[in-house]
């Protein structure tokens, strides 16, 4: 017998019903980061697997266990992009853009790391990102974060925490790494053969590894906050202050090294936290990450431009949409139960002439029984639903029913004219979009 062909681990098909809420995040996405400055790029799906190991750090979980690296036909090792600032950064670079004082980005696709699955992680997952390149200011970070949280708040995200740290500068890390050796020195005897290789290699990695183990003893490690130099610590007091000017809410983490080698200063989070304090998503609760990385376009061998952003995952926000149980504005606005013959031609013309002015609007081509049409407007959550009949048609008048009320409300049935259907639509529509807006 053939094997079962089925998708590969980790790797998910995305379809109705949760297609129209991932549809509806990239719409908002989209809007959103237009209007506040950001330009889209689309960067190829492969490169050079030196672009990683070079900017995410080779002693990283991500490029030391979970690339998708394979050799192409011409023996050049390429790798299926983990995440999507070095590959921007190198776009970046290549078009010569470090001439431009500003330049702010924003991107959306797949990423691929090869992780332990489980709810809200995967080996094929989505990102949407935001990076800034150019400006230095405390400013600059806060409206990126600023923009994350605006948006998590548009699309109707509750109970996030922004979590905030900062890792200083380069020049602030000699005296840190040090005193993380110091501390760690005496236990490494005990440590496993990776961590040891850990500590060795990259020290700061210990800090956040997965290995159980190990947590208790890096939970009393120094905390780079009190290796701050003095313009990395004026530089994180006024991202706070302009935090708290903006009215952003924020939570400080000293604990907050993020996972990838290139930040500088200011690191932060989004972080799930129901208050009933279960999160549905456990360590996959983190729905954002980000920071500044002043010295990555220097070091992949651009000019010197300080730069900041974030990504966010989209299939956990989509989760988390799913569990509030929000509904993705784009439900049929009417559904069409049509009749037999040519009663069933003047209906498909209607529903073509509503479609064509932009009118959410559906039938069954199957047509048949009116119970088995109306069960179908069920299933695709239509608002509204009618019935073109004989004496509908000759009337020139609709009786629309409202799905969303009660059967006892008195307005779950009105009768609209065929000629006002269009405009009394458009009316409903609007207030869908107003009552709906999570
Ligand atoms: P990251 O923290 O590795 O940062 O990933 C950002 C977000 O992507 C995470 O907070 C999470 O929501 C989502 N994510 C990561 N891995 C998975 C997975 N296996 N399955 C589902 N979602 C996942 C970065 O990637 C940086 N490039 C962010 C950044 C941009 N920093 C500066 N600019």
């Amino acid at each position: 017998m053939s094997q079962k062909l089925v998708a590969v681990k980790g790797m998910n098909d995305l379809m109705s019903p949760q297609i129209e809420l991932w549809q509806f995040v990239e719409r908002t996405a989209r809007e959103m980061f237009g209007t506040w400055g950001y330009s889209e790029i689309r960067t190829p799906i492969v490169e050079d697997t030196a672009l990683f190991v070079r900017s995410v750090g080779e002693v990283t979980d991500i490029v030391s266990k979970e690339m998708y690296t394979f050799e192409d036909k011409g023996g050049r090792s390429l790798t299926m992009r983990p995440e999507n600032t070095a590959p921007a950064v190198r776009a970046y670079i290549e078009h010569g853009l470090g001439q431009q004082p500003l330049t702010r980005w924003y991107y959306l696709g797949p990423m691929f790391r090869y992780e332990r699955m489980k709810t809200g992680r995967y080996r094929q997952f989505y990102q949407l990102g935001a990076e800034a390149y150019g400006p230095a200011d405390a400013s600059q970070d806060v409206e990126n974060i600023a923009l994350a949280w605006s948006f998590l708040k548009a699309i109707g995200i509750q109970h996030v925490t922004l979590h905030l740290n900062s890792l200083g500068d380069a020049a602030d890390r000699p005296r840190y790494l040090e005193a993380l050796k110091a501390y760690f020195a005496p236990h490494v005897a005990t440590f496993s053969e990776a961590a040891r290789d850990t500590f060795e290699r990259n020290t700061m990695r210990l800090l956040d590894t997965k290995e159980e183990a190990l947590r208790p003893l890096v939970a009393g490690a120094p905390v780079i906050g009190d290796f701050l130099g003095d313009a990395a610590r004026a530089h994180f007091d006024e991202v706070q202050a302009l935090l708290t000017k903006l009215e952003i809410p924020f939570v400080l983490d000293r604990s907050l090294v993020r996972g990838l080698d290139y930040y500088t200063r200011t690191t932060f989070e989004f972080i799930y936290e129901p208050p009933s304090g279960e999160s549905t998503l456990g360590t996959a609760g983190t729905v954002c990450g980000g920071g500044r990385y002043d010295n990555l376009v220097h070091e992949l061998g651009g000019p010197e431009k300080p730069a900041v952003g974030f990504a966010m995952g989209l299939d956990r926000l989509v989760l988390l949409l799913e569990a509030l149980g929000t509904q993705a504005p784009l439900r049929p606005l009417l559904f069409v139960a049509t009749m037999e013959g040519e009663l069933k031609a003047h209906a498909f013309k209607l529903v073509t002439d509503l479609r064509l002015k932009g009118l959410a609007v559906d039938f069954d081509p199957r047509g048949g029984k009116i119970k088995r049409q109306a069960e179908r407007a069920s299933a695709v959550k239509a608002r509204h639903f009618v019935v073109y009949g004989q004496s509908e048609h000759e009337a020139k008048v609709l009786k629309i029913k409202n799905m969303d009320l009660p059967d006892a409300d008195p307005n779950k049935e009105v009768s609209v004219p065929l000629d006002d259907l269009a405009p009394w639509l458009l009316n409903a529509s609007k207030a869908v979009s107003v009552s709906s807006s999570p």
